[in-house]
């Protein structure tokens, strides 16, 4: 392979594993601050004719992770990369896709655009909104962790669950899982009051009796899960719940919140370093294999 890995400083866990799942030894570099906060970078490696592949998950700090992935390809460049493609597991902004009050920015074709003045490819896992492919100016190859998660789902199936869509833009992915899993389906109806606040208006489908299965692309504050997982419960919802996710950001309370609910297992990737692990019964499948498959097909 022609291919270099270099690994930022927001997941060297996952990293490590990519770098084993691929047969390479990742790039030395040295990622600092300098004493006024600016991020240093020096890549220690030639790489001239090379592809270089750069890992940087962009979850919080966000802003830091981000300019330090921009930081990090515009130094293999220099170095001589004939290609650069970022590898963005947990791509950022990916809500911020449209302006609702008219008064907002369009974060994720900022983050589109940014990425495009120093990467040649992007990879993304999950994307919150699928359109932010067409928003990129460079070729964006978007992944999905579904049936890797579905297929870790799988050993915990019974014919009692029932899948949930915690709102309506996870009502595309739940029927995905139902596929899968040849579950029935339900739906939340969901509506957020604040970026930390969420009500819940009605439950449209059978959990009677039924062990739920909530599924959506991410978790951040846990809002929107713990109030559908008690609107469920109060709705006759067996105490057995099941969460599955391709980003567990657990971020603040989410974690705690989630834990006083009977939430028997999440099963989520390592898109993030995973925040409060010990808390949570997680199930983690690794996103290395699947990333090292693409760089392969793609080299
Ligand atoms: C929103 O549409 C997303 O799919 C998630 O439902 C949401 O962003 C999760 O955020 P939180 O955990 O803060 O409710």
């Amino acid at each position: 392979m022609d291919t270099v890995l270099i690994i930022g400083r927001s997941h060297p866990a996952l990293g490590s594993k990519l770098a084993a799942a691929l047969g390479v030894e990742a790039v030395r570099c040295l990622i600092k601050e300098f004493p006024d906060g600016e991020i240093r970078i020096e890549v220690k490696q030639d790489m001239v004719d090379r592809d270089a592949c750069v890992l940087q998950t962009t979850a919080a700090p966000t802003g830091r992770n981000l300019l330090e992935l921009l930081l990090l390809a515009d130094a293999c460049r220099r170095r001589g990369a004939r290609s650069i493609t970022a590898i963005i597991p947990y791509f950022a902004y990916a809500r911020q896709d449209r302006r609702i009050s008219g008064e907002e920015p369009i974060g994720a074709r900022l983050m589109t655009d940014l990425l495009a003045t120093r990467c040649d490819r992007i990879i993304a896992v999950d994307l919150h909104n699928a359109a932010i492919e067409g928003f990129a100016s460079v070729p964006l190859v978007h992944l999905s962790a579904v049936p890797l998660l579905a297929e870790a789902f799988r050993k915990h199936r019974t014919d009692r669950q029932v899948l949930v869509a915690p709102d309506a833009g996870a009502v595309k992915l739940v029927q995905a899982y139902a596929r899968m899993l040849k579950l029935p389906v339900a739906f939340v109806e969901k509506e957020r009051q604040s970026a930390t606040e969420v009500a819940v208006r009605a439950v449209t489908g059978d959990v009677k009796e039924r062990a739920v299965v909530l599924v959506d692309d991410m978790i951040s504050t846990g809002g929107t899960m713990i109030a559908a997982a008690e609107a469920l419960l109060e709705g006759g919802a067996s105490r057995d719940i099941s969460i599955i996710t391709s980003h567990c950001l657990l971020v603040g309370s989410a974690a705690a919140g989630l834990a006083r609910l009977p939430v028997k297992r999440i099963i989520t990737t390592d898109s993030v370093v995973l925040q409060k692990a010990a808390e949570l019964p997680l199930e983690v499948c690794t996103l290395a294999g699947l990333l090292a498959d693409t760089l392969r097909e793609m080299s």
